[in-house]
């Protein structure tokens, strides 16, 4: 097997990592190698990155700006850890990549998806997710989640409608990448979205 690489995405507040825990646990337990990371951060230029990107006092951050620190930081994480993972045939699951920055700068936002992709070309290269799951959920439900597990971060405190345009933008996504992005309703129990999960996983790992 030449390494796998599975991508996690969702609004905020979507459940994404107590997936990745559980998905994590079960690949484990069947032997495999499993390295996990998330976006923005993973590696300690990565994770310094972020503190620059989430910081709420930074609120005139421009979108390009934006833009460039989240693929900056994400060229750190796939040189220094997904890259030579990969090489070493683990199973490689990300906390977002850059279908993040398409649905939050290139939607979201409005810088366009073309311009997204163009840029991350510089971050990933050819280090592109073979499988991505997409736990759908409403933007403001996800908000509501984050509200309750604590204060919220630069990207989290933006307007209901920002979230929204978020999940918005993840449905369309998904329809134009229907074989990459596997959609899961994100408001099903836990159990059963990881059911759902692991079935998808199982099929690809069969394949591979
Ligand atoms: P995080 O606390 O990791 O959010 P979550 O738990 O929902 O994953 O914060 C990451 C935030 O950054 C989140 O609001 C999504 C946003 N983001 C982008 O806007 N663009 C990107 O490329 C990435 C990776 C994240």
């Amino acid at each position: 097997m030449a390494g796998l690489f599975i991508t996690m995405e969702g609004p905020d507040g979507a459940g994404k990592t107590t997936q990745i825990e559980k998905l994590k646990d079960y690949l484990s337990c069947k032997g495999y190698d499993i390295i996990l990371c998330r976006e923005p951060g993973g590696t300690k230029i990565s994770e310094a990155i972020r503190e620059v990107i989430l910081n709420k006092e930074f609120k005139e951050m421009g979108y390009m700006t934006e833009l460039l620190l989240y693929a900056s930081a994400r060229a750190q994480l796939v040189e220094q850890v997904i890259r030579p993972a990969l090489d070493e045939d683990k199973i490689v699951i990300c906390d977002r990549f850059v279908d993040s920055s398409a649905v939050y700068q290139g939607i979201a936002r409005g810088l366009g998806t073309e311009l997204v992709y163009e840029v991350n070309q510089y971050a990933i290269g050819d280090t592109f997710p073979d499988i991505t799951i997409l736990l759908e959920i409403q933007g403001k439900e996800g908000i509501y989640r984050k509200k309750n597990q604590g204060s919220l971060d630069r990207m989290e405190s933006e307007a209901a409608a920002f979230h929204e345009k978020v999940a918005q933008g993840y449905h369309t996504l998904a329809d134009e990448c229907p074989d990459r992005i596997r959609r899961i309703d994100g408001t099903q129990s836990i159990d059963t979205i990881h059911k759902q999960i692991v079935q998808m996983i199982e099929d690809i790992l069969r394949t591979k």
